[in-house]
């Protein structure tokens, strides 16, 4: 006979290996916007069934599971209604990631299928379900490279504030986001210190669907559009690169940073923010994400001595590791010598 432990194991594995389906029904939900339709309250699933020209038997199916992992509830039978998780799946909610789920749907899960060529030979596996890399993909589809920009603009929303708490911003000078996206985070850190400028860098088709005029920012902050492994601007007090080096492999992250270098001054600094992997077995996010970045890029998470290796490779002194109150951490690093 098995023991207790021997079938609550199976059981756990059991459940494990069905996340797929919670998953999959999310970014159904997501995608056809079953949240916003619940804006104005409950209704019932023919309702939504007809709004969404779904089949409402498999609707209220996907529902029902939703309802069991605290997305929806189901006060009345047949009839759905938010709880506090699901309104953040709103497209209009202040800490939406409904365009985030919605595209991991489309792409992340379709890029999964092929996560097998990722672990045969190491390389990102993005080109063999999509026949491109990412960033050629979301160039030449600029819906799908919008979505990603709000995607980032979601994450950078639910951590921005954590990541300004955290660090303690200079109250003036140039600061230069490197890789800023639509420039979400650059608006918030200049929001927050009045007197500092900025400076938006990410490729050119991106940085022409900047944020930083409807921030009201364009008197003090600059838009660049280049390549990372290009020039760099120059001049820059802090340089900023959220969520950029975990795209890109360890020789291409020593690349980038001795770019870096060559467009800091002496006394500049670098904040790398970044889901930095904790030591031991405790769940965080950096460990999904960094399986996500092998599958999706050939990229990576890393752990604070693995960046501290990169930055010294590149010449860089690691100054602080500083931990935020999201899943984000920042890496602060400074040019030897610089008396800092
Ligand atoms: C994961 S996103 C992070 C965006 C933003 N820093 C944030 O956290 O919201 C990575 C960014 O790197 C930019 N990027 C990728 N390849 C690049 C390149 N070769 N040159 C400049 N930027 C690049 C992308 O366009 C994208 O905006």
């Amino acid at each position: 006979m098995s023991s207790a432990l021997e079938q609550d194991s199976s059981l756990r594995l059991l459940a494990l290996g069905d996340g797929f389906i919670y998953a999959r029904a999310l970014h159904l939900a997501a995608e056809m916007g079953v949240a916003d339709l619940l804006s104005d309250g409950p209704r019932s699933t023919e309702d939504l069934a007809h709004l969404t020209a779904t089949d409402p038997g498999t609707l209220h199916s996907m529902l029902r599971a939703l309802a069991g992992c605290g997305v929806f509830t189901e006060p009345s039978p047949g009839r759905f209604a938010l709880t506090a998780v699901g309104e953040c799946l709103r497209s209009d909610h202040p800490r939406s990631v409904r365009t985030t789920i919605a595209q991991s749907g489309r792409i992340t899960a379709r890029a999964f299928q092929h996560a097998d060529h990722a672990l045969r030979t190491g390389d990102g596996a993005f080109a063999a379900a999509f026949g491109q890399p990412f960033w050629e993909f979301l160039r030449d589809n600029p819906e799908e490279g919008a979505a990603f920009d709000t995607a980032m603009q979601e994450h950078s929303r639910v951590e921005g504030e954590a990541i300004v708490e955290a660090y303690d911003f200079p109250e003036t000078g140039r600061i230069v986001d490197v890789g800023g996206g639509d420039g979400t985070l650059l608006a918030a850190v200049l929001q927050a210190r009045v007197r500092t400028t900025g400076v938006l860098f990410d490729l050119p088709h991106v940085v022409e669907r900047n944020h930083i005029g409807k921030a009201g920012l364009t008197e003090r902050c600059e838009v660049v559009g280049g390549d990372i492994f290009g020039e760099l601007p120059p001049d820059g007090d802090l340089y900023l690169m959220k969520s950029v080096l975990h795209g890109w492999t360890d020789a291409d992250v020593v690349t980038i940073l001795r770019g870096c270098r060559k467009a800091m001054k002496p006394d500049s600094r670098l904040l790398l923010i970044e889901r930095v992997i904790p030591p031991g077995d405790a769940p965080h996010t950096s460990k999904a994400f960094d399986f996500a970045m092998h599958v999706m890029a050939g990229g990576q998470e890393r752990t604070g001595d693995e960046y501290t290796r990169l930055l010294t490779e590149a010449g860089f002194a690691v100054a602080r590791l500083i931990p935020t109150g999201s899943v984000q951490s920042i890496v602060e690093a400074v040019l030897p010598g610089s008396g800092r």
